[in-house]
């Protein structure tokens, strides 16, 4: 009687001889039973990885949405020699935990040398300090800004005098609603040492030489 373990290439793992390999055992089943093992394997994996990505990955490929909000007249900016503070509503719907103050005047060409659109007829600056977030304050005598937490000191124009923050004063893009002659603040923005415009960061993330590409902005602030 023909051996049928022995005849041709055996189905039995026994027989080839593979590691592990019991009696009665084919290769057909150690094939299932290693690929059950991986998939569940792989789902465990996933389990713990998908969240994580999803974490990580989710802010990039969401959109806060912003309206433009008016802030007072054109009158109330008209002297470009110093600043109007203004409440701004940042957040939308969680009160007053979702507001700002932006500093405001009319754009002076004699100091505000950036190019000159549509949007930047009058100057906003965020209060929001470049360093670590502290709010800065306007100090009029001085002409500058001071922040009271590690002594960060910008400019009258919000560039860097002194301090550990890493870029200028972010800002808002403004323009003049015809309709109502009020002025409106709109989304912010950031910008480097020279007052190039780049999508909003956050502070402590510099934005001259490497800086902006070590920085890049998410998909949610690149709206501006
Ligand atoms: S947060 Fe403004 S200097 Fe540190």
């Amino acid at each position: 009687m023909p051996d049928r373990h022995k005849e041709g290439k055996s189905k039995y793992t026994a027989d080839r001889n593979m590691p592990g390999a019991f009696d009665g055992e084919t290769v057909t089943r150690r094939r299932f039973m290693t690929a059950v093992t991986h998939s569940a394997g792989g789902v465990a994996a996933m389990a713990f990885t998908l969240p994580a990505l999803g974490f990580a990955l989710g802010p990039i490929f969401s959109r806060e949405p912003f309206n433009w909000q008016a802030i007072g007249k054109q009158a109330d900016f008209k002297d470009a020699t110093t600043y109007v503070a203004r409440v701004i509503e940042l957040v939308q719907g969680i009160g007053e935990a979702g507001k700002s103050i932006a500093y405001v005047r009319a754009r002076n060409p004699a100091i505000d040398t950036e190019p000159e659109d549509q949007y930047n007829h009058f100057i906003a600056l965020s209060s929001r300090c470049n360093h670590l977030g502290c709010p800065v304050r306007f100090v009029p005598a001085a002409s500058r800004f001071i922040c009271p937490c590690h002594g960060g000191v910008y400019d009258f124009r919000g560039l860097v005098a002194a301090g550990p923050p890493v870029r200028p004063l972010d800002r808002f893009y403004t323009r003049l609603n015809k309709t109502t002659g009020l002025v409106e603040l709109g989304p912010r923005y950031s910008v480097n040492s020279e007052l190039q415009r780049f999508s909003p960061r956050d502070p402590g993330q510099p934005l001259d030489g490497i800086g902006q590409y070590l920085y890049p902005a998410t998909r949610s602030q690149r709206r501006a």
